[in-house]
């Protein structure tokens, strides 16, 4: 079972501390979200498992941390200037704002009216300006990035030379991205600052581009399940031709079944586009165009490639991964979410984390909160297993609220600390999921955690 909406997450994340409406104390700001004790932990979690899966377990990606305020010609030659924009429709009766592309029987869902304005572009990079400057002073504005990835292009030359990297390889990049969304909403999912984690992966202008693109979605498919997301909740979508971003010959959109209540439940959780080599040669000095002419007069460098065995210098074509820490994040508490009754007839929400994404890997009760031998115990076994896991110490309720308290927000294991484990040394393990108990001496007691919290391994076949 998954969450039956969004709505259902939203009071869970706020209800556990893991998403709060952001300046609430203000009224809110619209779109808006901060991230809590354990939201933090989660989102740090998702970022941890991805930079481990594409960086480290592979021998052909490099990772950066580029600005996020890049000289306002990265925007104007990689084409955002002109062209990152949402067409905007106003309804003329009742004056409500959409995107063009939202409306579909042609009626007003605010209104109902169907009397529109001529649709127009708006541009949807949040501006911002440097320095101590005028107001109207053109030279001062900037941009806050709408995406990482162009930090990787213009980097391509840094990383291949000074990491001695041949083709193909990758560049990885995680971190925050702004765009002035006309319509945010529907909780984190769109939200005008969010994360990203792309990866630029730069192939030669002769190689199978639509197989790897295949290849990227089957491994992110991979990847999106070691989190626990399941397979049946995630749907490819062939981005049509006239839909294709300017810089895009192929896109694959990966969607999440983030709306199963509704007819259309599917949304955009990441995209894997086959850039071609528009970044690389766009932001060079040496590219001319069919006439002969430089098309960018302000580059100073060239980011092209020599490729030693073809003796032939190129603009490398790019196979590009991109999603959002965020969307994923919503992703996976909808997947985690169940319910379970117990004895009792009571209603339990269990969240399913997969172990290495849990905010919090073991928590550690005593069973007599008034029995300072118990606690004592209780709160060394939490000191001894924090270097090697997350772990927490809870005597603020009975046993039974506690281990609800645990299931709703995705803890593993809840180890108890009884009038017994004075005796013999060993602790009770309870099992999230099964609610299945075992006794465990506490010398044993990191390793055997540990094991079970390992993450789920991924495959990864060689590059096509
Ligand atoms: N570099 C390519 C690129 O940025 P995109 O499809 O516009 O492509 C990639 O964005 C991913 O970033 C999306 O699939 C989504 O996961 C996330 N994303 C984009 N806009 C977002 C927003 N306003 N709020 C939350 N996540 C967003």
């Amino acid at each position: 079972m998954a969450a039956p909406n969004i709505d259902t997450i939203v009071s869970l994340a706020k209800r556990r501390g893991f998403v709060f409406p952001s300046s609430e104390v203000y009224g809110g700001l619209g779109s808006a979200w901060d991230y809590g004790p354990l939201g933090v932990e989660l989102c740090n979690n998702v970022k941890q498992s991805w930079w481990r899966w594409i960086v480290y377990d592979r021998d052909d990606i490099e990772g950066i941390d580029s600005s996020i305020i890049l000289n306002r010609l990265v925007w104007k030659y990689s084409g955002h200037e002109a062209t990152f924009n949402d067409w905007l429709i106003d309804c003329r009766k009742c004056k409500a704002r959409f995107r063009a592309e939202k409306i579909s029987d042609n009626k007003c869902t605010s209104c109902g009216a169907s009397d529109w304005t001529e649709a127009r572009p708006f541009n949807t990079m949040l501006q911002t300006k440097l320095g101590a400057v005028a107001d109207d002073d053109p030279t001062a504005l900037a941009y806050l990035r709408p995406e990482t990835a162009q930090g990787i292009f213009i980097n391509f030359l840094n990383v291949q030379t000074t990491m001695r990297r041949k083709l193909p390889f990758g560049i990885a990049q995680v971190g925050k991205s702004f765009r002035n969304e006309v319509t945010p909403g529907n909780f984190i999912l769109r939200t005008r600052e969010f994360e990203q984690m792309e990866m630029e992966y730069f192939v030669s202008p002769t190689a199978e581009h639509s197989k790897l693109v295949d290849y990227w979605v089957e491994q992110y498919v991979e990847w999106f399940g070691s989190l626990g997301i399941s397979r049946e909740n995630l749907f490819l979508y062939e981005v049509p031709e006239d839909d294709l971003a300017h810089y895009s010959k192929r896109t694959v959109d990966i969607m999440y079944r983030y709306f199963p209540e509704r007819e259309k439940p599917w949304e955009e959780l990441m995209g894997i586009a086959w850039r071609t080599d528009f970044d690389l040669s766009t932001h060079s000095k040496n590219k001319v165009d069919a006439e002969g002419k430089r098309i960018n007069p302000d580059s100073t460098e060239d980011l092209s490639y020599f490729d030693e065995p073809t003796k032939q210098r190129f603009y490398p074509h790019v196979i590009e991964p991109a999603v959002g820490v965020n969307r994923t994040v919503l992703a996976v508490l909808m997947d985690a979410y169940s319910e379970k009754t117990n004895d009792k007839g009571e209603t339990r929400v269990i969240l399913k984390l997969s172990p290495q994404l849990a905010p919090i890997k073991a928590a550690i009760l005593p069973l007599a909160k008034n029995k300072p031998e118990i606690v004592g115990m209780a709160k060394a076994i939490k000191r001894s297993l924090q270097p090697v896991l997350r772990a927490v110490y809870d005597d603020t309720g009975g046993i039974g609220k506690l281990y609800a308290r645990q299931d709703e927000i995705g803890t593993p294991f809840c180890v108890t600390v009884d009038h017994q484990s004075l005796e013999d040394e060993a602790v009770t393990v309870r099992d999230r999921d099964t609610w299945e108990q075992e006794r465990i001496k506490v010398a044993d007691l990191a390793e055997h955690l540990q094991k079970r919290l390992k993450p789920y391994p991924v495959t990864q076949p060689e590059v096509v």
